[in-house]
């Protein structure tokens, strides 16, 4: 046997940015470099990730949510491992795969019961995509409502109803029927559905982007119009589904009977691309009416064995492990600790999320010192601020966290829903330090600010330098 993997992945350790300077992206590894996220993690497990020299970094960004179940999960990892050793015929296409079965019968006995149908497919935007494609061919119109702010996935269907402008520029047109209303617009909401073309509502009951959702009861009173306009509601739980939110679904928090959930990232615990479109009976026989539309909607990939075998596996750890009721209370408790900081730190506005899904919200201090350093940041580039909290986390704390989005002053954390007291503790503590570093005038925030200002100056300089922004926003 010639390939080594295990040797490939030895000797050549090390070069990684090298290799995707010269073959993938060097614009991402320019904003890595700039911001000091260019470590080389050569371990995983758990909430950790390790370099090296043996250090350890908490991930508090759980690959934009998929570890759930912490890296490397052993259950899930044997899952893998049991798969290979049966030798199963694996996408024989034309055939009815038992673990699909098998994963369907699992992912539906944590749906509510009008929910009885599944597809699978490969991510969350194409379930998304699938999704919209479930709702035009079950009602016959074509209008889709999304809201602002959400986020939905970059393939044309789910980009299109996005609707952010620094994702969509430069790729329109986009799809043509598609709306937005604000997050709590009732009104905006009604006047689109009153006109009865819409076939579908479509919102994550807890956004990725700012981690934003009602505080009223916007959702009851939006499926409830959608109901009498003929309109489906398709709830996005990507990110927010399957315990992220501190419960199995994030609309369980206003009692939501959606009619179309789409699902992804921790469905296979982050080990193979699995995502799902479920749905009830009725709009599923819509899309595959009739004997000649039986594969109408599929993807080759979609119930391949180890994506099945994975969800098995990471259903069970979640059952198992507790780990929607863990997310619950140790994300309660991390709220509580950070908003506790509120009265140490003016910069911090709000903190708020369910679950571990948490935003932590900034705004102008108080403080004249604080309020410069903040008007300074502001007139350099509208998102820094955030940015400029994540790095020393990062690189003084060794803990991963994200921007929560595009020009706000806004940090999102996304734990593994594994974590224990210590986890949380150590990044309340961290946090707080963090903070203290913006109360030293001119302190490392703003050195590294001028820094970053610097390097985005010298690149707009280049003759075909386009100006970067210091940071990979997702949502
Ligand atoms: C709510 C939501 N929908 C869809 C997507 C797209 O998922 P993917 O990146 O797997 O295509 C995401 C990704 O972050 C998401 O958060």
């Amino acid at each position: 046997m010639s390939f080594d993997l295990k040797n490939l992945v030895a000797t050549r350790m090390g070069e990684n940015y090298d290799l995707h300077t010269r073959h993938l992206n060097p614009m991402l590894v320019e904003v890595l470099r700039i911001t000091g996220f260019d470590k080389v993690y050569v371990r995983a497990e758990g909430a950790y990730l390790y370099d090296s020299g043996g250090q350890e970094y908490l991930d508090f960004l759980s690959g934009y949510g998929v570890f759930a179940m912490g890296r490397n999960h052993p259950t899930i990892k044997k899952a893998i491992c049991d798969t290979l050793d049966l030798d199963l015929p694996n996408m024989v296409q034309l055939d009815c795969s038992l673990l699909s079965g098998l994963l369907a019968e699992a992912l539906l006995k944590k749906v509510p019961s009008h929910l009885e149908a599944i597809f699978f497919c490969n991510s969350g935007t194409e379930a998304v995509e699938g999704a919209i494609k479930f709702a035009r061919a079950a009602t016959g119109r074509s209008k889709i409502i999304s809201l602002k702010g959400c986020y939905h996935g970059l393939s044309y269907g789910s980009l299109s109803v996005t609707g952010s402008a620094n994702f969509q520029e430069g790729f329109g047109p986009f799809l043509a029927d598609v709306a937005r209303v604000r997050l709590g617009d009732l009104e905006g909401l009604e006047k689109l559905l009153k006109k009865e073309n819409v076939a579908a509502f479509l919102f994550e009951p807890v956004q990725g982007k700012g981690v934003n959702y009602p505080s009223d009861d916007f959702y009851e009173k939006s499926q409830a119009l959608c109901r009498a306009h003929g309109t489906l509601v398709i709830c996005d739980e990507v990110q927010s589904g399957l315990g992220r939110t501190g419960k199995w679904w994030g609309f369980q928090h206003w009692n939501l009977e959606p009619d179309i959930v789409t699902v992804a990232k921790s469905l296979s615990g982050g080990f193979v691309p699995c995502g799902a479109v479920v749905t009830r009976r009725a709009i599923y026989q819509k899309v595959f009416s009739r004997l000649d539309r039986a594969v109408v909607h599929s993807s080759t990939f979609g119930r391949n064995n180890l994506a099945m075998a994975c969800g098995l596996a990471a259903l069970d750890v979640l059952e198992n492990e507790k780990l929607i009721e863990n997310s619950a209370a140790l994300g309660q408790k991390l709220r509580e600790k950070l908003d506790a900081l509120r009265a140490k730190h003016s910069l911090i506005k709000e903190v708020r999320g369910k679950g571990l899904m948490i935003a932590i919200e900034f705004h102008e201090p108080a403080q004249l010192a604080l309020k410069f350093t903040w008007r300074v940041l502001h007139r350099i580039d509208h998102g820094l601020f955030a940015q400029l909290v994540i790095v020393p986390l990062l690189s003084q704390h060794r803990i991963l966290t994200q921007v929560a989005g595009h020009n706000m002053d806004v940090i999102k954390i996304l734990p593994p829903l594994i974590i224990t007291e210590k986890e949380v503790d150590y990044f309340v503590n961290a946090f707080d330090e963090a903070l203290q570093g913006c109360r030293r005038f001119p302190g490392p925030i703003l050195e590294l600010a001028r820094n970053t200002a610097f390097r985005r100056l010298k690149r707009k300089d280049r003759p075909n330098g386009s100006e970067t922004k210091p940071a990979v926003v997702r949502s």
